[in-house]
């Protein structure tokens, strides 16, 4: 959404926690964390100090050169993911992580295609593009991969597909662009299933959905499936630009040659370092958890009273509300009226990935917000 007010861009020129500041100072709270980055929180102050020190000492060098800031950053990664993922590449976007785990699903397996899911998003470099959906992004460019899309949570559809041609099928546990849809459990099971028979790599983007967005450290812990590849980016290095590709033995093993300059940096695995242990020291995981319970009961009350609401959906922090209709209209009222803001999926659809740090009052202070706009509309 763009922050103009009378066709005039509000300039964001600070931010501290939840608050996003323009440049009068005006306050806004933050529930769309840019896209679902600031998961500590804007200019968490340990991030911001561990950076600041590391700057100091070496902000570059080259990926191939050791360096123990690095090193215990990758060690942290791999005991955070789930058991069995324990290679790390790192790159410096979401898309990137997503192009690498493709290219390692190529190099590992003797299939090409490429499964994904209708409505999903895994970025806009070629290969992450070819997997995701929405024609608007992909078809200026075609032909790219060779990708074949099936109906998420379409367990016959997944079985029908997957063959031994296949080299990947990649999904998001919860569809974020897509509008807010969770994966069912015995769906994400399946998949794991047809996979390993297939011999094809099962890749699970939890770029959004990862470090603890859902109320668990990874989405798939919540539903028993350990893929073989784990994406992750968007908030690792508390809004530094970080991606990660952690991989199973037998995907390493079989990885083809892949690397980028700037990847694993000094400066921006400091950021990372910090960022985990925020996560961990703060308890973030399990806040998601208490006060994502708390919004979603709160939203379901607001549902109850008003018919604009039609769905109230997600998981922990990352929560859609379906609207009867004018999402991008009640963002725009919620930020110019309220100091609120959040994020539009499709029409219809209000996207709340707040930064993992908030506390109840700011749940009660968005929600109040939402009522006071939505009784407009009805
Ligand atoms: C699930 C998912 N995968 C991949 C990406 C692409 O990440 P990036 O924009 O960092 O390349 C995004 C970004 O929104 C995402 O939400």
């Amino acid at each position: 959404m763009g922050f103009v007010i009378n066709k005039k861009p509000i300039q964001v020129e600070k931010g501290d926690g939840p608050y996003l500041y323009d440049e009068n100072g005006e306050e806004y709270l933050d529930f769309g964390a840019s896209y679902a980055v600031t998961v500590t929180g804007h200019n968490h102050p340990q991030v911001v100090e561990a950076v600041k020190d590391q700057l100091d000492e070496l902000i570059y060098v080259q990926s191939s050169y050791p360096n123990s800031v690095r090193k215990s950053f990758e060690e942290e990664l791999v005991s955070a993911a789930p058991e069995g993922l324990s290679n790390v590449w790192l790159s410096n976007s979401g898309s990137e992580a997503n192009e690498a785990a493709l290219k390692f699903a190529r190099s590992a397996t003797t299939g090409s295609k490429i499964v994904a899911a209708k409505r999903g998003f895994h970025g806009r470099t070629a290969g992450s593009l070819s997997a995701t959906w929405k024609k608007k992004y992909r078809e200026p460019f075609e032909p790219l991969l060779d990708a074949e899309f099936v109906r998420y949570n379409d367990i016959e559809e997944l079985e029908a597909v997957v063959d031994e041609d296949t080299a990947a099928v990649i999904l998001e546990p919860i569809q974020g662009e897509g509008g807010l849809h969770p994966a069912t459990r015995e769906y994400l099971q399946t998949a794991r299933e047809i996979t390993e028979e297939n011999d094809a790599v099962l890749v699970l983007d939890e770029i959004q959905t990862g470090l603890g967005r859902t109320g668990e450290m990874w989405r798939c812990e919540s539903v028993e499936v350990t893929p073989d590849i784990i994406t992750v980016a968007k908030g690792l290095a508390g809004g530094f630009p970080l991606g990660a590709t952690i991989c199973r033995d037998w995907i390493a093993e079989n990885a083809g040659p892949h690397g980028s300059t700037f990847s694993g940096s000094p400066a921006v695995t400091a950021a990372g370092r910090a960022t985990l242990s925020v996560i961990e020291d703060e308890g973030l995981v399990e806040n998601a958890s208490e006060v994502g319970s708390y919004m979603m009961s709160r939203l379901e009350e607001l549902e109850n009273r008003h018919s604009f609401i039609r769905d109230v959906r997600g998981e922990g922090l990352m929560v859609g509300v379906e609207l009867r209709r004018d999402a991008n209209k009640v963002l725009k009222n919620l930020a110019l009226e309220h100091g609120v803001l959040a994020l539009p999926t499709g029409r219809t659809v209000l996207r709340l990935l707040p930064p993992l740090t908030i506390e109840e009052g700011h749940v009660d202070k968005f929600v109040e917000a939402l009522e006071k706009v939505i009784e407009d509309y009805e």
